[in-house]
C-alpha cells in the first residue's frame, strides 16, 4: 500500500464494499483513470478476442465500481465494436442517488474515441435509462461522416479534436469543460498507448486475472511508444485475482 493513497488500508485488512470506493475515490481535480485486465501471460483478452473469458467475479466488482465513480467512460471505437458496448447502466442505488445529490448525471456518459467518425451500432440507438454518448473525432472523419455522427448523436455530441488525427489532450479538456472531470479510460489497447503517449494518464488500474492464457492475444497497450513510468500505490489479492492501482510519479 502506498500512503499517498486517500484510504489506504494496511497490508493483510480485509476490504469491505465501502473501504474499497475510498480506496478508489477520484482525487478532487480532473483525472484519468485507465482500468484494463490482464492475463499472466499479459494477454489483454481471452482467445476468443474479448474480455469476458479472463474476466473474474473479484475483477467485475472493481470494473463496476470505477465506472459509477466515474462522469465519462473513454472507450476506443475498436473496443466498443468487440465488446458490444451500450449506454452505460451500472450506477443504481445508493450511488446513483449520491451522483445526482453532487449534481451529476445518473449514469456516466460514453465518449467513443473513433478517428474514421463511425458511432459504433450498439451506442447509436437511443437510451432511457442509460447515460449519454458522445463521439470524440477529428477533420479527418470527413464532412459526410461528422454530419452522419451529428445527425445519431446530436449536433453538441460529436466533439471534434484535431485536425488529421484525435488530439486527445484537446478531447480530455473538452470533457472537463462539459463538466466531465472524473475519466475513466477504458483501452482499448491502442487508445491506451495514445492516452499515455500523450502524457495524460493520471492511473492505470490493472487486474492480473489467474490464467495463463497463451495464444495471440496482444498487451494492454499496443501501438504509439509510450515509455511512462508509473509507481506503484494499491495492490490487492481476491481469490487469486491481484487488482493494482499504478500512478503517475509525484501525481
Ligand atoms: N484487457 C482489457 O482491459 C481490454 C480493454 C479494452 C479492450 N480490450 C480488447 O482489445 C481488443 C480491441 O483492441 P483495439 O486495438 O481495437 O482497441 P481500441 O483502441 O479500442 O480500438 C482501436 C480503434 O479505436 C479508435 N481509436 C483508438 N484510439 C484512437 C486514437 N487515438 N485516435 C483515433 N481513433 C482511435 C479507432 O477507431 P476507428 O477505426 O473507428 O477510427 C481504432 O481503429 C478487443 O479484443 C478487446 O476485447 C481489452
Amino acid at each position: 500500500m502506498n500512503d499517498a493513497v486517500p484510504g489506504a488500508a494496511s497490508p493483510g485488512r480485509t476490504l469491505d464494499g465501502p473501504a474499497l470506493e475510498r480506496l478508489y475515490a477520484y482525487p478532487d481535480r480532473p483525472w484519468l483513470r485507465a482500468n484494463m485486465v490482464s492475463t499472466l501471460d499479459g494477454a489483454a483478452a481471452g482467445n476468443d478476442g474479448r474480455t469476458g473469458t479472463i474476466n473474474t467475479p473479484s475483477d467485475l466488482v472493481v470494473f463496476t465500481l470505477l465506472r459509477d465513480l466515474a462522469d465519462v467512460i473513454l472507450v476506443g471505437a475498436g473496443t466498443a465494436r468487440a465488446e458490444g458496448y451500450r449506454h452505460a447502466d451500472t450506477r443504481t442505488g445508493d450511488r446513483a442517488r449520491r451522483a445526482v445529490a453532487e449534481g451529476r448525471a445518473a449514469q456516466p456518459e460514453i465518449a467513443v474515441v473513433s478517428g474514421t467518425g463511425r458511432v459504433p451500432p450498439l451506442l447509436a440507438g437511443e437510451s432511457h435509462s442509460g447515460g449519454g454518448v458522445l463521439l470524440v473525432t477529428c477533420e479527418a472523419a470527413g464532412a459526410p461522416a461528422l454530419e452522419r455522427a451529428r445527425r445519431t448523436l446530436g449536433e453538441d455530441r460529436v466533439l471534434v479534436c484535431g485536425e488529421h488525427t484525435v488530439d486527445l489532450a484537446a478531447a480530455v479538456a473538452a470533457l472537463v469543460e462539459r463538466g466531465l472531470p472524473r475519466i475513466l479510460c477504458e483501452g482499448g489497447p491502442r487508445l491506451l498507448a495514445d492516452v499515455a503517449a500523450a502524457g495524460l494518464l493520471d492511473e492505470l488500474c490493472l487486474t492480473l486475472v489467474p490464467l495463463l492464457a497463451g495464444g495471440t492475444e496482444q498487451r494492454i497497450a499496443v501501438g504509439t511508444p509510450a515509455d511512462r513510468p508509473l509507481v506503484p500505490g494499491v495492490i490487492i489479492e481476491s481469490e487469486g485475482t491481484v487488482l493494482q492501482r499504478w500512478l503517475r510519479p509525484g501525481g
